[in-house]
């Protein structure tokens, strides 16, 4: 059992972890979705748990939110606990008027006003991109349960809050989301040898101002893990 600042290991972390940013949102997977689990993490209330999903070995764990958080955890997850393959599930605001509530999004690649990027000294701008072979195998299991999923571009911003709304600018460019994991969790997937992908559920469209309550988002995330579930298994 490893420790480090932000996870003090008390069981198991299996090769393939769910990431919702909401500790609470773990347990309720664990719950409902896994069985044998037992708990490793408490940290910080950051609840992580590992149990069995039709034979396979899952862990889930809460990231916080926004990139310096998933940054954290991600980081440990791969390079102190050997975790291979992340996949966030998480909320986002639709920028396009035609993306509906409760829709799917599967994050091809990851835009940002973040400087995470930065810390890696490239004499240009990278790309934050999902692992092919995890989305590739997350869109065929969307198409076995019926899910039509969104593929493209998301916006991980670091301002919730914003003083001027730029994020639709985004979506002139056929982004079609906002949220704010996912740059840290690509990129740090994609320098430190692992594989991640943030399957994303609409929870509020920020053209029509239609949005989900926070009741809804802790329970109503059902065909996200279902998808994140069926994914995993293939892996
Ligand atoms: N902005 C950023 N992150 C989000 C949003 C949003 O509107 N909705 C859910 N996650």
């Amino acid at each position: 059992m490893k420790n480090t600042p932000h996870i003090n290991q008390t069981a198991e972390i299996a090769e393939t972890i769910l990431l919702p940013g909401d500790p609470l949102r773990a347990k309720f997977i664990a719950e409902n979705f896994l069985s044998d689990v037992e708990q490793f993490n408490a940290v910080r209330n950051i609840l992580g748990f590992t149990g069995t999903y039709k034979n396979k070995k899952i862990s889930v764990m809460g990231t916080g939110m926004g990139n310096p958080s998933i940054g954290i955890y991600s980081y440990e997850l791969i390079n102190i606990f050997g975790v291979k393959n992340l996949i966030r599930v998480g909320s986002c605001g639709a920028i396009k008027k035609e993306i509906n509530l409760y829709d799917i999004i599967l994050a091809q690649g990851s835009c940002s006003d973040s400087r995470y990027a930065d810390q890696f000294k490239l004499l240009g701008n990278i790309s934050p991109i999902a692992s092919f072979d995890l989305l590739h195998k997350a869109y065929l299991t969307a198409q076995e349960l019926n899910i039509k999923p969104y593929v493209g571009n998301v916006f991980a911003t670091d301002i919730f809050y914003a003083d001027m709304e730029e994020s639709l600018k985004w979506a002139e460019l056929g982004v079609l989301a906002a949220e704010m994991e996912s740059t840290a969790l690509y990129l740090n997937a994609m320098r430190y040898n692992a594989n991640a992908l943030a399957i994303l559920t609409v929870s509020d469209n920020l053209v029509t101002h239609e949005e989900t309550t926070a009741q809804e988002r802790q329970t109503a995330f059902t065909n996200m893990i279902n998808l994140a579930l069926e994914t995993a298994i293939k892996l």
